[in-house]
């Protein structure tokens, strides 16, 4: 099936945001009076704030000790320090070869939209420049189940007007590539082998393909 749109997870693919999601969180952490390491902060990747704050909670032992009204401040709180370090963002972020990619892909007639479980993504796309570079943008304030389920992507297809088949998404985070597969589209993976399963394609990042190779996936 030839590929008619191209579907891109923000954080991890297009930008590294999850050295500042990291940063929130281990200052929540601290606050609370737990070490959150790198290591924990790997298990965020692609899980929603709330989701992400349930495992935080988890990793400090501190499941269950909270009021829904305490879990809500928490990640307010979170996410206050989380944007001022995404305000700061430039183009200069912008992870190698995304721009070509999404040129690439218009050049040859291909959609281009995002699917991502962020909330802040037009914050992120507008300090990137990039948001002209996208047909339609899926993120984490139109959306109501989270990755794996497969809504994002599917809500994207629909925008551009595309069947789930003629889709391709490139993901980071393994309940992204879920995501992908069970709405009936082809999945690249960015990442290590190692890190990730069900893909059709791995890659270490946008850099390394064309959009000519990827749209007879
Ligand atoms: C995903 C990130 O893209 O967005 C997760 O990989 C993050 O780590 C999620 O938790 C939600 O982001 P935000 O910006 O709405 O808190
Ligand atoms: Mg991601």
């Amino acid at each position: 099936m030839p590929i008619k749109a191209a579907l891109f997870d923000l954080d991890g693919v297009i930008v590294d945001t999850a050295k500042y999601h990291y940063l929130a969180w281990q200052r929540l952490a601290k606050e609370l009076g737990f070490v959150f390491t790198e290591k924990d902060n790997e298990r965020l990747k692609g899980v929603s704030r709330m989701r992400s704050l349930e495992i935080l909670l988890e990793v400090g032992g501190l499941t269950g000790k909270f009021s829904e009204q305490e879990m809500n401040d928490m990640a307010a709180r979170k996410n206050d320090w989380y944007v001022a370090y995404i305000s700061k963002m430039d183009e200069s972020e912008i992870l190698p070869g995304t721009v070509e990619c999404l040129k690439g892909f218009r050049a040859l007639g291909v959609k281009t939209a995002l699917g991502s479980a962020s909330k802040n993504a037009m914050l992120i796309l507008n300090n990137l420049k990039l948001t002209p570079y996208f047909d339609a943008i899926i993120d984490g304030t139109k959306t109501s189940k989270a990755k794996p389920d497969p809504e994002v992507f599917l809500l994207g297809a629909k925008a551009v007007a595309i069947e789930p088949e003629n889709c391709v998404v490139f993901e980071d985070a393994q309940a992204g590539i879920e995501a992908a597969k069970s709405a009936g589209m082809k999945a690249v993976a960015v990442g290590k082998p190692e890190d990730l399963k069900g893909y059709d394609r791995i890659i270490k990042g946008l850099f390394e393909v064309t959009p000519q190779e990827i749209i007879n996936l």
